[in-house]
């Protein structure tokens, strides 16, 4: 059961049927572009949509806001680096913020970034540094988060990497783990070749749990999460998944002349150094948020949450990807076309209020932290089975944007 009590409550509002039509008429039947005082119970992302704790609520309330040298500064940089072991830690707004900061000062134009899976804006911020990324993900359970080594290796051989980026988990399907086997591998081959590895860590908690699940490995999930950030260089996070915040991110490194080019960088375009582009009481957030991600009660009812949500909509015969991830649960769609997930995700919005995100071609059910019960995601399964068995929508693009398809696309009905 759910490790905590509810202390307070938001009510949730559900608009008729006539204003959803309404509402996914206006945002061209695409979720992401859907007002949200629309939507009933909200599956679109786990990203800065999480409920904070008593702890996190007062911290911020207790930090202090000053221009430089804030307490709640020295408090997450002492907090980050005794959870991650990496011994310089600097505070950025978002994740996306560390990936495009990191680039420009790592990655030479012209080099490719080898990565198990990249995030999306992973992507367009390497492309951005003139570089080029690329997916060596393998697909054997139950580490399908792994890289390809022999891919990988192959890559490293050419000559053309710049960096290896490992993301933990891997986004793709939900949160796939990333095994210890693989990244000490990964490690070795990037020793080898003399490229620097990075880990994008944003769902750090969820690897380590699952790490731990799968091998059975001894130590606790501190102990664990430390020995998997031994292995790499540098990473950055968004702290807005499993760091239990609304906003922000970090980078931590080894590299004192990383770090010291970093202060710089955010200088220029965030804010002052100690700051990181944040007030003090999201810093403060984002210290207490660590303190709890790792806590093993909290993470075994989110996951089991996830798990609970798949086995209700495979009752359903809702067919979902197996193995279930850490974060999401990821259906997917085998009728109505080109843009099934699309069809899908805007044909439970309309029937219910359900609101699901779309991947690639998947229909994504991210579940935000401490926010739903089981009894909202008995709904959800519910409302997702019910369209599953009717006919699907049928949607015709009206608008291909060239970057962020998912984001921004537009749709109408395919009468
Ligand atoms: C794996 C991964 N990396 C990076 C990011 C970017 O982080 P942010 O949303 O804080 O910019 C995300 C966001 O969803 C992500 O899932």
């Amino acid at each position: 059961m759910e490790p905590y009590r509810i202390k307070v409550v938001e009510p949730l509002l559900r608009v008729s049927h006539r204003v959803r039509m309404r509402a996914l008429e206006g945002a061209g039947f695409n979720p992401f572009q859907l007002p949200a005082d629309c939507v009933y119970i909200d599956l679109i992302s786990d990203s800065g949509t999480g409920a904070m704790s008593t702890q996190q609520w007062a911290a911020m309330t207790m930090a202090r806001e000053d221009f430089s040298g804030q307490h709640a500064h020295q408090e997450f940089v002492r907090t980050a680096q005794e959870i991650f072991g990496l011994p310089y830690v600097q505070p950025v707004h978002q994740g996306r913020v560390a990936e495009n900061i990191l680039f420009k000062l790592l990655l030479s134009p012209g080099k490719v970034v080898l990565g198990n899976t990249h995030f999306l804006t992973t992507r367009e911020n390497i492309g951005a540094a003139g570089g080029r990324a690329i997916d060596l993900p393998v697909s054997s359970a139950p580490f399908c988060g792994d890289i390809d080594l022999k891919l990988l290796e192959r890559h490293l051989a050419s000559g053309s990497a710049g960096l290896v980026i490992m993301t933990l988990t891997s986004n793709i399907h939900g949160g796939q783990p990333v095994s210890s086997d693989n990244l000490q591998a990964v490690r070795r081959l990037a020793r080898k070749y003399r490229v620097s590895l990075l880990f994008d860590a944003s769902r750090f908690a969820g690897n380590t749990y699952l790490l731990k699940e799968l091998t059975n490995a001894k130590g606790s999930l501190t102990t664990l999460c430390r020995k998997q950030f031994s292995l790499c260089d540098t990473a950055y996070m968004s702290c807005k998944k499993d760091g239990l915040a609304n906003i922000g991110g970090c980078i931590l490194t080894r590299s004192k002349q990383l770090a010291h080019e970093l202060t710089h960088e955010i200088i220029r375009q965030e804010s002052f150094p100690h700051a990181g582009g944040l007030a003090a009481r999201d810093l403060a957030a984002m210290s207490a948020g660590l303190q709890e991600a790792l806590d093993p009660h909290f993470l075994r009812s989110h996951i089991e949450s996830v798990r609970y949500l798949a086995a209700r909509l495979k009752e359903k015969h809702v067919p979902v990807f197996e193995p279930v991830g850490a974060h999401a649960v990821t259906v997917l769609p085998e009728r109505g076309g080109t843009y099934a997930a699309f069809a899908m995700a805007a044909a439970v919005f309309l029937d219910s209020g359900v609101r699901g995100g779309v991947f690639g071609t998947a229909y994504r059910l991210a579940l935000p932290r401490r926010v739903y019960t089981r009894d909202h995601l008995d709904h959800v399964a519910g409302a997702v089975a019910k369209v599953f068995r009717k006919a699907p929508m049928r949607l015709k693009c009206t608008h291909r944007p060239g970057k962020f398809f998912n984001f921004f696309a537009r749709f109408a009905l395919r009468h």
